[in-house]
């Protein structure tokens, strides 16, 4: 019987003896047997009569499973393909295009260099003529992308900090003490900077001089003193300016604390206006010391009074000046037996660079200065609880006599805090003989607190003040939990009163202040005068205000015309940095 196979393009004829029917849906043979018959090429030779039934048993099963077959064969394959008349070209292998026992046939193709998977760590082959290439995962070079990239070799880290390739792909910089940011690019220790202190030695100042040393020695003990840090000079003036020590006179912090009080007091007027000339040329002069490096600032801290005898001409050249060049920067410091504020928020930089003796708010705000911007050691803030305390005796009030202009000004000062953008919070409180709040520092509308200011009047009731009534009811709202103050802000009291309360009482009252100051809340004692006031009433007025203040920085004149000035001087405070206690110590 004649059965017709189709194997692939071939036709089979085959005659099986035992009257077998075959079709072409022969029942298949197991895996192995199909297996071990592909692997003997001499399957014919070891059986002189093959049975062709089984033979086309194989076939079969073979035919319906071609994939597998040509996975199975390399040794038929080998044996084929070392037989071809042309061998294949370059770039090319020779194949079993169909590999049923009955009609092996092979062929030359495109290799496939891809094949053996040549690419590593995840890299993306790509077959070319006769080549590969690789695209490799990031991270990763090499013909084969069997090499780890050193993310490091670049030296991303800046400053020399070191570089870690922690992952693959991936590196950390890990900054020394004084730097921030992801390549260590903000170098954030404060400095170097070179600082000139000009201190007023003019007539006006005799009584000043220790207290501008102390001011000097407080803020010198807490800098690096160094040629690639801080350095310091000193000069001192009044007709003439004339240098103390230049910035390489000194180069470490005790030596130079002891030379801070070679300032001496003269007899002479305050000639600011030259001084400033004179700082600006020696502290920008290398003879001196100056670094003159872009990265290097150059502050003036002007220790005067603010009483100059040239003071419009000294504004004028501070201007100049500080227009000039951006890196020299003009601070001021008021002290003395006299504080004139008006002149002092003038001969800074800005405004908020006039600082009082009385704590560490110029130091701070320099060392933000002097490191880079954006660096988050030291911060601005505006975090300070404000009471208003508001005279309303019938024999001190500042409502006495010059009408409604205390109110305006408190007002303003009110409106200068900014509230809606900072974070400051206002109450007021008024006392004669006993006191009552105004409003707390829970938030009220702007109208509602301008109402509450401008509805102050004289308490006829009392005749007689104290202002101890009105100091103690102002300590205790800063400290009462239900007032709304909150305890980690800056405390500042704004004390409004015309200062004619009797002198017997101020021994006591300045001790009092003393002891709130040691408590952190700050009295400022905002004198208003008024222009019936005969001059010994205003010295009185003064006086008074002077003998209980902490430090004379602490008095303001409240009088018509030179609101804005002082309120600028006076809101100064409001408005501080913070920076932690080792700011230059290391940070790991
Ligand atoms: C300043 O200090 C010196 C030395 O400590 C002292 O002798 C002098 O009396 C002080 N002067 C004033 C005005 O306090
Ligand atoms: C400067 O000197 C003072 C006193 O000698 C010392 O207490 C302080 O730690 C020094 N400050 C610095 C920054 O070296
Ligand atoms: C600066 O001070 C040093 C040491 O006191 C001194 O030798 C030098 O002459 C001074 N420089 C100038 C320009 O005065
Ligand atoms: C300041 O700049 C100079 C030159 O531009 C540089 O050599 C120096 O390292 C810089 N100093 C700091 C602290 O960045
Ligand atoms: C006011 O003070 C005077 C003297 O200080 C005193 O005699 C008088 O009793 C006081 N009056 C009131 C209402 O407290
Ligand atoms: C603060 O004042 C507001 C309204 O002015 C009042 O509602 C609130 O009770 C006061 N808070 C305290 C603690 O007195
Ligand atoms: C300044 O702000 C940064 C970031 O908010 C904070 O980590 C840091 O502790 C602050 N510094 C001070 C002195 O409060």
């Amino acid at each position: 019987m004649l059965v017709l196979v189709i194997c692939g393009s071939f036709i089979l004829s085959v005659t099986c003896h035992g009257g077998h029917q075959h079709s072409l849906y022969l029942p298949e043979i197991s895996e192995n047997k199909a297996k071990s018959f592909l692997h003997n090429r001499h399957i014919r030779s070891l059986d002189p009569h093959p049975d062709y039934c089984t033979y086309l048993r194989y076939e079969s099963w073979c035919e319906w499973h071609i994939p597998y077959c040509q996975g199975q064969q390399e040794f038929t394959r080998e044996h084929r393909c070392a037989t071809l008349s042309t061998p294949c070209s370059p770039g090319q292998h020779c194949v079993l295009t169909t590999p049923c026992p009955a009609h092996f046939r092979h062929n030359c193709v495109d290799k496939n260099e891809c094949d053996s998977n040549p690419c590593q760590n995840g890299g993306t082959c790509h077959n070319g003529n006769n080549q590969y290439t690789c695209t490799c995962l990031p991270g990763w070079t090499g013909t084969n992308c069997e090499i780890d990239i050193d993310e490091c070799a670049s030296t991303p880290c800046m400053y020399g900090n070191d570089c870690i390739q922690d992952r693959i792909n991936s590196y950390i910089c890990v900054c020394s003490e004084r730097f921030e940011g992801v390549h260590c690019e903000r170098d954030c220790r404060p400095g170097p900077a070179d600082v000139m202190f000009l201190i007023d030695t003019s007539f006006s100042q005799k009584e000043a001089i220790n207290q501008s040393v102390d001011f000097m020695t407080e803020f010198v003990k807490q800098i690096p003193i160094g040629p690639n840090d801080f350095q310091v000079s000193l000069v001192s003036f009044s007709l003439h300016p004339k240098t103390i020590f230049n910035f390489t006179t000194f180069q470490s912090n005790s030596s130079l604390l002891n030379a801070l009080s070679l300032i001496e007091s003269e007899s002479g007027p305050t000639k600011t206006s030259d001084a400033l000339q004179y700082a600006s040329q020696k502290i920008l002069n290398p003879a001196n010391g100056a670094r003159l490096l872009s990265n290097i600032s150059h502050y003036v801290i002007l220790v005067t009074n603010g009483l100059s005898t040239d003071r419009n001409q000294a504004i004028h050249t501070a201007q100049i000046l500080r227009n000039t060049n951006p890196h020299f920067k003009i601070y001021a410091v008021g002290i003395g037996e006299d504080i004139a504020h008006e002149e002092l928020v003038q001969l800074p930089t800005d405004a908020s660079l006039s600082f009082s003796p009385d704590n560490n708010d110029l130091l701070l705000a320099m060392l933000k200065d002097a490191a880079d911007y954006g660096c988050t050691d030291c911060n601005s803030t505006s975090l300070t609880d404000v009471i208003i305390l508001f005279d309303t005796s019938e024999d001190s009030s500042p409502l006495k006599g010059s009408s409604l202009h205390s109110l305006k000004f408190v007002d303003k000062l009110v409106d200068s805090f900014d509230m809606a953008h900072t974070d400051i919070k206002v109450a007021m409180l008024t006392f004669s003989s006993d006191s009552q709040i105004k409003f707390n520092f829970s938030h009220i509308s702007d109208q509602d607190m301008k109402a509450k200011i401008f509805t102050t009047t004289i308490d006829n009731r009392q005749r007689n003040t104290s202002i101890r009534v009105g100091l103690l009811k102002m300590e205790e709202f800063f400290t009462s939990p239900s007032s709304g103050g909150r305890p980690e802000a800056r405390k500042i009291c704004y004390l409004f009163t015309n200062g004619k309360w009797p002198t017997s009482e101020n021994s006591e009252l300045k001790h009092k202040i003393e002891e709130l100051n040691a408590a952190g809340i700050s009295v400022n004692v905002m004198v208003t005068v008024d222009d019936t006031d005969s001059y010994s009433d205003t010295d009185m007025s003064l006086t008074n205000a002077k003998e209980i203040a902490f430090d004379p920085y602490r008095v303001y004149i409240v009088e018509e015309n030179n609101d804005y000035v002082i309120i600028q001087a006076a809101a100064r405070e409001t408005r501080y940095v913070k920076c932690p206690s080792d700011i230059f110590k290391s940070k790991h």
